[in-house]
């Protein structure tokens, strides 16, 4: 047996009661633990359609340039992202993925004697930077699986440097409108950072853009807001890390001191840059989203399944009953999922046939019939699951509370 040695005294002791942030399961790991051909992974809220064939084509072109450091800042994506969203790149800061920005965040503003707000179940990434941050995190419980903002500002204490709030919300998917928000904003004091994650906003319909204007032209100029956008979700780029933020200039200015030098990639840049330009794709991708959406609404009533209704790319099951076993069967019939608090599971919307895939195989484990291979023939017919008991409001309810 191995000695166990510890170096546990040497660290900084605000890492010691981290647990590193757990992604979800890679396919490839899978395979081969279960010997599968192909792996379907709808565990990490990536997008279906693939990269856009645009961003592909500029990461083939700058290939011959990687042995040169990229563009400090990344001026060009900037420039582009400044376009788009009607503000000047001198509001644009970059970073590799929405974590890293996350990350500049919370080391540009936060002191060990300061607190964070955020909420439970939230995006792991918040609390896990809390605590590195050596500051108090102060979690506030969703209500009816959305964020409670009127609990979250009751919650404000002098010492609050910094809310965060994703919006859609990961892992329920629910999402907060413009109004609501506004209002809160007004009721903040204006010695504290607001951060609207809006890696998902994309698949809101019709909300594209609205915070960014407050971020641009805040409720009041002394109100600092700071919004968080990514490419990794419908630009499909999360393997190439990129994401940034939108805030008034002097925020920005502050963010970029934390920033590590050469933080995003050349390759990044071009393929988020040509990304922005490939709206068919765009387009493209919130539609399986939208149409994956309805399908699995659909089975999941048929399953009996109590689900909550979604502004993002991923839908939060609850299946009252321990999502463990669940989680392991679907893993060896191909199919990863994300389990999420006890009974609940967060299931990425994927391609019309990884969708139907899994209803076939979560039909499967829900009724416990044997192995996978056992049922492939045994596919029609089958009853719903018996539905669990309990329902909590905010969720869609299947079975007989729906009847209610
Ligand atoms: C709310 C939220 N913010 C940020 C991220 C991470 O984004 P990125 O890949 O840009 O780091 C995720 C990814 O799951 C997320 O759910």
């Amino acid at each position: 047996v191995e000695a166990q040695y510890t170096h546990d005294h040497l660290a900084n002791p605000v890492i010691l009661p981290v647990n590193p942030y757990q992604p979800g399961k890679s396919s490839s790991a899978i395979q081969r633990e279960f010997g599968l051909q192909e792996v379907v992974k709808l565990a990490s809220n990536e997008n279906a359609a693939g990269p856009s064939p645009l961003a592909r084509k500029a990461l083939e072109l700058v290939l011959h340039h990687i042995h040169l450091y990229p563009d400090d800042g990344g001026e060009d994506l900037k420039h582009a992202l400044a376009r788009k969203h009607g503000v000047s790149s001198e509001n644009v800061i970059l970073g590799h993925g929405a974590t890293d920005i996350l990350d500049i965040i919370v080391r540009a503003f936060v002191c060990p004697t300061d607190e964070i707000i955020s909420a439970y179940p939230g995006f792991p990434w918040f609390q896990i930077l809390g605590q590195l941050s050596g500051a108090k995190n102060v979690v506030v419980p969703l209500r009816d699986h959305r964020h409670d903002l009127q609990a979250m500002g009751e919650r404000i204490t002098p010492r609050t440097k910094l809310i965060l709030i994703a919006n859609p919300n990961n892992p329920t998917g629910t999402f907060l409108k413009r109004a609501d928000i506004e209002s809160f904003l007004r009721s903040v004091p204006r010695h504290v950072v607001v951060v609207l994650d809006e890696a998902y906003i994309d698949y809101v319909d019709g909300e594209e853009t609205r915070a960014i204007k407050l971020a641009q032209k805040p409720v009041d100029r002394l109100q600092p807001v700071i919004v968080v956008r990514t490419f990794s979700k419908i630009s499909g780029l999360a393997g190439l890390r990129i994401g940034y933020a939108i805030a008034e200039a002097g925020l920005i200015r502050l963010l970029e001191k934390a920033r590590q030098p050469f933080n995003t990639t050349m390759l990044a840049h071009v393929a988020a840059k040509a990304s922005l330009q490939d709206l068919h794709h765009i387009e493209k991708s919130r539609k399986i989203v939208a149409q994956g959406k309805i399908f699995l609404y659909e089975a999941f009533k048929r399953l009996r399944l109590d689900f909550v209704p979604t502004d993002a790319n991923f839908i939060y099951v609850d299946f009252h009953r321990d999502v463990k076993p669940i989680f392991h069967q679907l893993m060896e019939r191909g199919f990863i999922i994300r389990p999420a608090q006890e009974t609940c599971a967060r299931i990425t919307i994927g391609l019309p046939r990884q969708n139907a895939g899994l209803v076939r195989a979560l039909k499967e484990v829900l009724t416990g019939r044997g192995s996978y291979e056992k049922q492939r023939s045994h596919l029609r017919g089958l009853h719903p699951a018996r539905r669990g008991t309990g329902s909590r409001s905010g969720l869609h309810l299947g079975g007989e509370a729906r009847h209610r």
